[in-house]
């Protein structure tokens, strides 16, 4: 197979809080980020989502430039706090407007709108309330999702309810380098129930008022122990239970891993059957994000999961020290069929941060590393579509450079360049390269690049 299936998607992603800036403009209340980012010394530079791309106010000419990228799809995530100032109680119509206007013109566009309803902003006010530490979240989270789907169901017609809900509590509650900022073992397997029965309440929800499909977004990596001993491999499939599966599992009605209750110790405590049961609502698509492996040794230092990453001799490592593992995505999508059934699957976020030279004279920005990442990756996505796996489309991470959360701007994941000081948009080679493959469907994927970065039109 050289080409993708008919009908395949193409498209890349973007969250709100990464990108929008203005996020307290026409009556939005702050986030859990906006708080976070403006918490002297938590982010890198003191680096804050104020301004970010401006895609607030840009959104026009983003999306005419995702247009002229060829874009069939965009991937991007609803502050909640746009539309819920205090998380629950009074719409706000000038947020909820926002998004309205950015699906009308994506649909003029002719490109299909995928948003994620939490892409890791909560509300400050929720927060103040216990966040995802307060079961009563599962209902305020269906509320907000059912104005969402009564404001744009028949418009969009793909629906994520979560981001990375493993991002959520091992940033959030457990390490604390991501908001709210905690560290606290205890809270981390609540907030990871919390989150699931908020997903599972959401897409009851969206059964009652929604006619068209709904999802969940997760982070998937591939567990490999460093060597044969027991104590590695062990180590590996800790960490597989901790990452890949502590959602999936009750999300497909398999119950929590065993392993749960040894890695969380006396934090951990079983879920209700009534808590598995609204976990595990049949989902419509399954998006996976995928950056790279994990290959693991024991580490009684590495608390709770006591494993820790070995480096890769003779691998290539991005910015944020992953190493490039292609493979790993094949395997991660032939896992998910095997292990759930033929759920449809979209690749909803896949990317990496490399060094871009600045924007040379004739406009060009080279990043023959991110065309290479994207190659290799859409390679492995075929591969597996080859062995039979349903996957149906392809976000790349990311559409802009933009905050990297507690990186600020150090890290740049964008296919398009952003000059943070101007606000000038600047394809990448790699955009014009993925211009080439969405237009031959993936035909090119086997060409050498060089004749491919130029824009289709030359
Ligand atoms: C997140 C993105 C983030 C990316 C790169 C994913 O975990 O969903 O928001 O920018 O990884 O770190």
């Amino acid at each position: 197979m050289t080409k993708f299936p008919d009908g395949f998607l193409w498209g890349a992603s973007t969250a709100a809080y990464q990108i929008e800036g203005s996020p307290l403009a026409d009556g939005a209340g702050p986030s859990i980020w906006h708080r976070f980012v403006h918490t002297p010394g938590l982010t890198a530079d003191g680096d804050t989502g104020d301004i970010a791309c401006d895609h607030y106010n840009r959104y026009r000419d983003d999306v005419a430039l995702m247009k002229a990228l060829g874009l069939q799809a965009y991937r991007f995530s609803i502050s909640w706090s746009r539309v819920f100032p205090e998380g629950t109680g009074a719409i706000n119509a000038a947020g909820l407007d926002f998004y309205d206007r950015l699906v009308d013109a994506l649909l003029a566009a002719g490109i299909q709108p995928l948003p994620t309803l939490y892409h890791w902003d909560l509300p400050a006010a929720l927060d103040d309330r216990g966040g995802w530490l307060n079961p009563e979240i599962a209902h305020w989270f269906a509320d907000y999702g059912e104005a969402m789907f009564r404001k744009l169901d028949g418009r969009v017609k793909r629906w994520a309810t979560l981001n990375e809900p493993w991002v959520v509590t091992d940033g959030g509650y457990l390490h604390g380098a991501l908001a709210p900022g905690h560290r606290n073992l205890f809270e981390t397997p609540i907030a990871s129930r919390n989150l699931m029965l908020a997903h599972g309440a959401a897409v009851q929800r969206y059964r009652a008022v929604g006619n068209h499909e709904i999802g969940l977004v997760v982070n998937l990596e591939p567990k490999f122990p460093a060597t044969d001993s027991d104590a590695d491999r062990a180590a590996a499939n800790r960490s597989d239970a901790y990452m890949n599966r502590q959602y999936l599992d009750p999300a497909f009605g398999l119950g929590c891993p065993s392993e749960m209750a040894e890695i969380f110790g006396p934090a951990w405590r079983d879920w209700t059957a009534d808590e598995l049961a609204l976990a595990a609502q049949p989902i419509d698509w399954l998006g996976v994000n995928y950056y790279t492996r994990g290959v693991m040794k024991h580490d009684d230092a590495k608390a709770p999961v006591c494993a820790d990453y070995v480096r890769q001799p003779h691998a290539t490592y991005t910015e944020t020290s992953w190493e490039v593992f292609e493979q790993g995505l094949t395997d991660i999508l032939v896992w998910v069929k095997d292990r759930y059934g033929d759920v449809p699957l979209y690749i909803t976020e896949n990317g990496s941060a490399f060094y871009d030279p600045p924007t040379a004279n004739d406009g060009r920005v080279e990043d023959p590393l991110r065309v290479d990442y994207l190659k290799r990756h859409l390679r492995a996505v075929r591969a597996a579509i080859a062995t039979g796996v349903d996957v149906r489309g392809y976000m790349t991470w990311s559409l802009f450079d933009n905050l990297e959360w507690s990186l600020g701007y150090s890290k740049r994941f964008g296919i398009v360049h952003v000059d943070f000081a101007s606000q000038e948009r600047t394809p990448k080679d790699s955009a014009r390269y993925y211009t080439h493959v969405i237009a031959s469907n993936g035909g090119v994927l086997d060409d050498p690049p060089p004749p491919h970065i130029r824009p289709v039109a030359e």
